[in-house]
């Protein structure tokens, strides 16, 4: 049997490295509560992010909950079902309507052209994916969000070190939320953070990941615990070291893929887009007309012990907790991808062989 390829692996610093770094906890005796630590990655991410404002969370989900919950919406928020359930529920868990707005053909992002058709005077947000690390329309976002008065939240959990025309991608909207997951391109095991592009309410998102504490004496909000740990935080900082090289090797994996697979009938690639710096996050493949369906890929795959996976299928709208409620009809060209998408294996340590094998079973070779 030949060895088996995961659909990503953890990005890790030496074991050396990482013990170095935890080394102090054992003289502080500080494991979380916003320690030193915490507050080291904090500015370290705030510097390699190129933003004003980085509050940590133990995951990225609990950051968009807190991100959602700290405006105070209300009614109906915009989204799209083309994402991982954690964009859906987060909206939902604070007592809101997620309206799905459809994505486009092209990079798979929120279809600004129909958005604004969405909006009725129950409309409080805006929540865009910057899906694979794809930037979503962020200048037409901005534009209507003034117009009616929206509050913009991006889910920008595959977008870490993403920048466009220079500018960080954690700098647009009111709030942007990153992941940092293990299988994300940066991690802290498990963790997130939400960046702001206005410091004024971070204080009050600092008091809700923490039980709404405001003072020795004082809880002024319902909040939750949703707290980064020293040993998350210590994880981060050594990744964080590293994360270029990987970024950089992830490239080089995306572009063996991309010459094996290009010019081939019925395989659509990701494009990066213009002005676009990608962090290379994931290998999404669109088989539409090509001579295997996507499923067909993924069985071979697995009958080699390769692990692709199905993201994002199925949409959010018909997840098995919402079918009630909503239908995938509403958003045709999210359906006909999600039944087409495979995301193929890529990590900074995926090897070209590695690639290549992927490859002839892909192209039946
Ligand atoms: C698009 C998207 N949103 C939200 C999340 C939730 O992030 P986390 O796993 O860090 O809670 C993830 C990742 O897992 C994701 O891919």
């Amino acid at each position: 049997m030949k060895t088996s390829i995961q659909v990503t692996q953890s990005s890790m610093p030496s074991f050396e490295e990482y013990t170095e770094e935890i080394k102090d906890l054992w003289d502080s005796h500080w494991l979380t509560n916003m320690g030193l630590k915490h507050r080291q990655l904090e500015e370290g991410l705030s510097h390699y992010l190129n933003v004003p404002f980085v509050t940590l969370f133990t995951n990225g989900h609990l950051a968009l909950e807190n991100a959602i919950a700290v405006y105070d919406l209300s009614g109906e928020v915009i989204t799209t079902p083309f994402t991982f359930a954690s964009t859906t529920h987060a909206i939902v868990r604070n007592g809101l309507k997620p309206v799905f707005c459809d994505i486009k053909f092209g990079d798979y992002t929120i279809d600004t052209e129909i958005l604004e058709n969405l909006i009725t005077d129950k409309t409080s947000a805006i929540v865009p994916v910057h899906v694979y690390g794809n930037v979503c329309n962020v200048k037409e976002i901005d534009r209507i969000a003034s117009k009616y008065n929206l509050k913009v939240i991006y889910d920008a959990a595959h977008a870490f070190g993403v920048t466009v025309d220079g500018v960080g991608v954690g700098n647009f909207g009111d709030a942007s939320m990153f992941s940092f997951h293990a299988t994300k391109v940066f991690n802290t095991i498990e963790g997130g953070a939400i960046t702001l592009r206005n410091a004024s309410i971070g204080k009050t998102l600092n008091d809700l990941k923490n039980f709404g504490i405001t003072g020795p004496e004082s809880i002024e909000y319902v909040g939750g615990n949703a707290k980064m740990n020293e040993f998350q935080a210590a994880m981060g900082i050594c990744n964080l070291r590293h994360v270029e090289t990987e970024i950089n090797k992830r490239k080089i994996a995306v572009e063996r893929y991309k010459e094996r697979f290009s010019g081939v009938k019925g395989i659509k690639l990701l494009q990066i887009q213009e002005g676009v710096k990608s962090n290379y996050s994931y290998f999404p493949v669109v088989f539409d007309g090509y001579k295997m369906t996507r499923d067909e890929v993924s069985e071979a795959l697995a009958r080699e012990n390769i692990i692709a996976r199905k993201y994002f299928f199925p949409l959010t709208n018909s997840l098995e907790c919402y079918s009630e409620k909503y239908e995938s009809d509403i958003t045709p060209v999210a359906k006909y991808i999600s039944e087409r998408v495979l995301t193929l294996p890529l990590y900074a340590d995926l090897c070209l062989k590695d690639i290549d094998r992927i490859c002839d079973i892909v192209l039946g070779i």
